[in-house]
């Protein structure tokens, strides 16, 4: 086991990367992903256990708060978190402190993801790509330093009770959005999409992803798609794409990352 283990849901790779590097500077953590029910939810004996994940839709993604719920903590163990978000920070960060009771949170706002909404260049203050990967370098750099002085917040995460009904309504909003989904002729059927849809939701039919209905609204085809022919409606066609570039769609797929 572990000394570290950190919980990261990801679905355009930053958390993922930021995770990464976090758990690089801790040194001998497990990164397991909460794209899917987590591959080891026993973390009894871990020192230090993490979650690093994004804001979508005012709350948690996917069910990110339902796999929480499952995973096992020593009463002792030292715990964190780190939220992404775009504009605004939800309730997430809350509804973690509710379940596990955090020692110690921290936020970064980066480029928004979720460009059937907005260009992700939309974020706020302006910055360009290059600027926001460095603040999640400068951030990771931060939390790592406080996880490791076994730093304490003084305050508990705000609970937002707004962003609670936004997180409610968007959720059920993603079966109906998924219809809105389709591919254009640069498709060339490589299956990235469907290997890496986090619910088996994409299958190829003659070489063509086709969607099912069990859609968490990720956008991870979307956005690693390598011919960026996926698309939500008319917007994303004329957006950019924004994944990690430090991440690879496959690893994504992973369940466990381990990082010496
Ligand atoms: C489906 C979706 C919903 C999002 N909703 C919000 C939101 O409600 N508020 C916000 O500030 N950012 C929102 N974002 C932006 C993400 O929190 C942000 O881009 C984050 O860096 C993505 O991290 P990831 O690449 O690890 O998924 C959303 C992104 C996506 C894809």
């Amino acid at each position: 086991m572990s000394e570290n283990i950190i919980y990261c849901y990801s679905g355009s790779g930053h958390c993922l990367n930021m995770a990464k590097s976090i758990a690089s500077r801790l040194g001998d953590t497990d990164i397991v992903l909460m794209r899917s029910f987590p591959e080891k939810t026993d973390a009894t004996e871990a020192k230090r256990v993490g979650f690093i994940f994004p804001c979508y839709g005012g709350g948690l993604p996917g069910h990110v708060e339902e796999y929480v719920r499952a995973v096992k903590i020593a009463p002792d163990a030292y715990k964190f978190a780190v939220e992404q978000f775009a504009g605004y920070m939800g309730c997430g960060l809350h509804k973690i402190d509710e379940i596990v009771g955090l020692d110690y949170w921290n936020l970064i706002s980066n480029h928004s993801t979720c460009i059937w909404l907005m260009p992700h260049t939309l974020s706020l203050p302006r910055t360009t790509k290059e600027e926001a990967q460095a603040r999640i370098d400068r951030k990771a750099m931060e939390v790592s330093a406080a996880v490791k002085a076994g730093k304490r917040s003084e305050k508990k995460p705000p609970k937002k009770k707004l962003f609670a009904l936004e997180d409610k309504v968007f959720s059920q909003m993603h079966p109906k959005r998924v219809k809105k989904f389709w591919v254009n002729d640069a498709c060339v059927g490589c299956g990235t999409c469907a290997r890496i849809c986090p619910r088996n939701n994409i299958t190829l039919q003659d070489k063509r992803p086709t969607f099912g209905t069990d859609c968490i609204g990720c956008l991870s085809c979307v956005q690693f798609c390598p011919k960026e022919a996926i698309n939500v409606g008319k917007t994303t066609e004329k957006r950019e794409r924004f994944p990690n570039p430090s991440v690879k769609a496959m690893d994504l797929t992973k369940k466990v990352i381990h990082i010496d």
